[in-house]
């Protein structure tokens, strides 16, 4: 049974998700079926809690708006990357509203969770309880006067709602009473003793980012979780009492790995989730660890009916050109822009994604990386093997399978290169070790482009046409092999070389053997697997990205506040004119010095400017400008600057000339 962690329906999907969670999971997952093995691969879309009403409220829209349109482009996005789900669901399907109901109701009825009252802030004039997000104030510790009533993000501390100082609700402006409300509670610190023991004791294996993860919650204490929030959207809690509540959505979304279960397997789903010879894999992100290696388990455990994860292979962060990914400030590669800028690169960015996962520590995705990745490694290592020994075998022996006589110690060693790397890959795979068993998979093709490169049957076809048909009979086999071999990672790769080859099917299992491809089988005609990415597609997507990075800091400008009141004669005292910049050379021995010759009307003088990082000489000649021209004089680096230009600073930092709108005469006055 393998999971992926339900993404919230409140976005579309960038290539963070994919790095982290979903190629991860699907090549594990399709390793597992090449072998043989009986899987599930869960998905499905978290359509309840907060972040979802929040976007509603501010796309003007309804919640299930919201979800149904989000659903629908993530389903999409992930099966065009070939992400192969068994199933992929939501949280609002009414298998889901049941099963997570009665999961509560069954806690509930073992009397298992603490009920709690205590005092939360009331909207009087929405008439309703405010979650965190939605009460703002003024930051405690920073005097930010947008600060949430869990986080300030300004200066990162995370906060109580009624640490804020004059709190208001988000809904309605209103300021937010205190009432009393009743909660459910599971108490964690009652399963802390077990969960030390199977974590800490009985999965010293898992990944040392995830372990050591649950250890600092251990060691910090667990304290009891509400798993009911006051909010008018989940699924409602099925108790006497409980009218307006709703389910947690951590409570209610994992329990949906189980539901989108019984909806594909409404007869055998307990098979897999009950069962003691089941293997349970949770495939998740760093931020979602304690839910599924503390909270979830403890609901299982509690439960009692259920199977515990074997492992939660969870990754840490992807990074977008050295910046977080984030959805608000529109810092991503959106799975479904990809796929309109780069049709038929779905195996380019699984490759890239995986190569560079954020396995161990956060990692860095850069769009020249990408460049680099695909025309030095997938074009140059993998499409040049196949396409040279495709064409060859088109050439020589109009592509039929040529015979293989006797063989070479060379051949016999590249051969057995074949179950090395196998069993290299295997091993990694095992291990949840994906960028690892990327690279030996890939070493497959770097031993057929040795091979090439040292047999050259390119030379010998003109003098041993025999020796030549063993060779590429060889080097065929080797692309069937690949083609198994890096069907888990690169599937539409896969798909398009058996094509080619016109690949019996063959298992896992298969992978070492040299008659795949039986004597005299006629091959289709060779296509390119992959293309040389140019400059001008990587410049696009980087000149996108400064676009956004500007757009986003014009929005988080804060204009300086005023200075103090002047009258119209300290005003009218400073003579501004339009005037028209003549020469421009650079002060040496200098940064940021610019020796201008003005004409200003009145005369031609200079003017030393500190704008030389922002403007080349070529730039500024011709150019019209504002000069304050009775500025007393100044000397610096021992050139006299008569006066001064005019300039906007940007919220970027960039500096931009006070220029007239029209070209005017030089000389006229500002006023
Ligand atoms: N929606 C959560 C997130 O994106 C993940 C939920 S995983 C589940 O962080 F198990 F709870 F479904
Ligand atoms: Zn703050």
């Amino acid at each position: 049974m393998v999971t992926a962690a339900l993404p919230y329906a409140n976005g579309p999907v960038h290539i963070g998700h994919l790095a982290g969670v979903y190629v991860p999971a699907d090549i594990f997952v399709r390793y597992l079926r090449l072998r043989g093995r009986d899987v599930v691969f869960i998905g499905g879309s978290d359509e309840h809690g907060v972040p979802i009403t929040i976007q509603a409220r501010k796309e003007g829209i309804s919640p299930q708006d919201v979800v149904d349109r989000y659903h629908s482009l993530i389903k999409d996005s992930f099966e065009r990357f070939g992400i192969s789900f068994d199933v992929y669901s939501r949280t609002t399907s009414a298998i889901q509203r049941q099963t997570a109901s009665d999961f509560f109701k069954k806690l509930y009825d073992k009397g298992l969770f603490v009920e709690k009252e205590n005092e939360q802030y009331y909207d009087e004039e929405a008439h309703q309880f405010l979650a965190d997000r939605y009460i703002i104030g003024t930051c405690p510790h920073c005097h930010n006067e947008r600060a949430y009533g869990d986080q300030c993000e300004q200066c990162g501390t995370s906060l109580n709602a009624t640490d804020l100082m004059n709190p208001h609700s988000a809904l309605s402006g209103s300021v937010p009473v205190l009432r009393l409300t009743k909660h459910w509670y599971l108490p964690l610190d009652r399963y802390e003793s077990f969960l030390r023991e199977w974590i800490l004791e009985g999965h010293k294996e898992w990944k040392s980012n995830v372990y050591g993860q649950c250890k600092s919650w251990l060691d910090t204490g667990l304290q009891p979780r509400a798993v009911t929030r006051d909010l008018d959207w989940g699924i409602p809690v099925p108790v006497e009492g409980a009218e307006g509540k709703v389910l947690y959505v951590w409570f209610d979304a994992p329990i949906g790995y189980i539901s989108n279960t019984r909806e594909r397997l409404p007869d055998t789903w307990e098979d897999y989730w009950k069962s003691e010879d089941t293997c349970l894999v949770h495939f998740i992100g760093k931020d979602n660890i304690v839910f599924h290696c503390i909270i979830f388990p403890a609901m299982l455990k509690a439960e009692g009916s259920y199977i515990l994860p074997e492992n939660v292979p969870a990754n840490e962060f992807l990074n977008l050109e050295n910046d977080k990914i984030s959805t608000s400030r529109n810092w991503a590669v959106w799975l479904h822009e990809y796929l309109t800028d780069f049709p038929g690169k779905e195996d380019v960015l699984r490759y890239v994604l995986t190569a560079n996962a954020p396995e161990t520590k956060d990692n860095n995705f850069t769009w020249k990386d990408f460049q680099d990745r695909n025309n030095n490694e997938l074009v140059a290592i993998y499409g040049n093997f196949i396409n040279r020994a495709m064409v060859l075998t088109q050439k020589y022996f109009s592509g039929k399978v040529p015979e293989c006589g006797a063989l070479t110690d060379f051949d016999k060693a590249t051969i057995a290169e074949i179950a090395t790397i196998r069993g290299n890959v295997e091993n990694a795979l095992e291990n949840y070790r994906f960028r690892e068993a990327l690279k030996e998979a890939m070493n497959l093709a770097r031993v057929g482009n040795k091979y090439l490169a040292d047999t050259e049957p390119w030379k010998l076809i003109k003098t041993d046409e025999q020796r030549t048909g063993v060779i590429l009979n060889i080097s065929l086999q080797l692309a069937a092999n690949i083609a198994l071999l890096l069907e888990p990672f690169l599937p539409f790769s896969s798909a398009k070389l058996k094509a080619m080859l016109r690949l019996p099917a063959a298992s896992w299992e298969q992978i070492g053997d040299t008659n795949l491809l039986p004597v005299r089988h006629q091959l289709n005609e060779p296509a390119l697997l992959f293309e040389k990415i140019e400059d001008a597609a990587i410049e696009k997507q980087l000149q996108r990205l400064a676009d956004i990075k500007i757009a986003n800091e014009k929005q988080a400008y804060q204009a300086e506040p005023a200075k103090n009141d002047i009258c119209y004669e300290d005003f009218s005292a400073m003579d501004i004119r339009i005037g028209t910049i003549l020469e421009a050379v650079k002060v040496p021995k200098t940064d940021k010095l610019m020796k201008l010759l003005v004409d200003t009307g009145i005369d031609k003088r200079t003017i030393v400017s500190g704008i030389a990082q922002h403007f080349t000489a070529e730039d500024l000649k011709g150019k019209q400008v504002s000069v304050l021209v009775n500025l007393a004089p100044r000397t610096l680096k021992g050139i006299e600057s008569q006066g001064m230009l005019l300039l906007a600073e940007d919220a970027d930092g960039k500096l931009v000339f006070v220029t007239p709108e029209k070209a005017v005469v030089n000389g006229v006055a500002v006023k």
